[in-house]
């Protein structure tokens, strides 16, 4: 895991990001290149020591100073290494600088909820982020009910670290 390294994401690396949210798509929201295109600013990327991307991060902000973490992903074999974490630093790092973000969050998935925990976000209501849920939620497949169950499974939680 030392020769991994980190960086910000480029446009070659976007059909590989739009992949790898392809591939864990059960867990996460698909990005499509356009979309990726958009946003490449706010991305990090992760290679092994032969050149592969096998990680990634991002942040979406919304007008009302709210920084989302998102696209969280390490490719299955690279997982439990400590690159997530990483991953998740560099990008909170990244998103306070602008000035236009006020809090960062994230919409944690049941495997990814003790990872965040642990860089220091916590529990939040969802009613606090009523702009990621009238832009996103909206649209996403999981926004619904399927057997008597809502299919959604994320927690939202809330940065409380280091304030700079
Ligand atoms: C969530 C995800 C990015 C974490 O990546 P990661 O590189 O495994 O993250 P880390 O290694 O920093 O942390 C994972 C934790 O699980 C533990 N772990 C142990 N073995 C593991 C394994 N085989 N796989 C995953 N985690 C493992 C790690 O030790 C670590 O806990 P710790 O910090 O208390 O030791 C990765 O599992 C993933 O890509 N999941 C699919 C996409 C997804 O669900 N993204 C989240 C959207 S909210």
């Amino acid at each position: 895991m030392k020769s991994v390294f980190i960086r910000k994401a480029i446009r070659r690396d976007i059909p590989a990001i739009s992949g790898i949210t392809l591939v864990n798509e059960k867990t996460m929201l698909f990005r499509s290149p356009a979309v990726l295109r958009k946003l490449l600013n706010n991305y990090f990327t992760a290679f092994s020591e032969t050149g592969e991307l096998i990680g990634c991060c991002g942040f979406k902000v919304y007008s009302g100073g709210d920084a989302e973490i998102i696209s969280l992903a390490v490719e299955k074999k690279y997982r439990g290494g400590g690159l997530g974490g990483k991953l998740i630093r560099r990008t909170i790092r990244e998103a306070r600088r602008r000035k236009s973000v006020k809090r960062v969050m994230a919409f944690a998935n049941p495997s990814a909820f003790p990872l965040f925990k642990k860089n220091k976000f916590i529990e939040a209501g969802v009613q606090l982020f009523h702009e990621k849920i009238l832009v996103e939620c909206r649209n996403c497949p999981r926004n619904k009910m399927k057997n008597g169950r809502y299919q959604c499974n994320e927690t939202a939680m809330v940065y409380v670290g280091r304030k700079s």
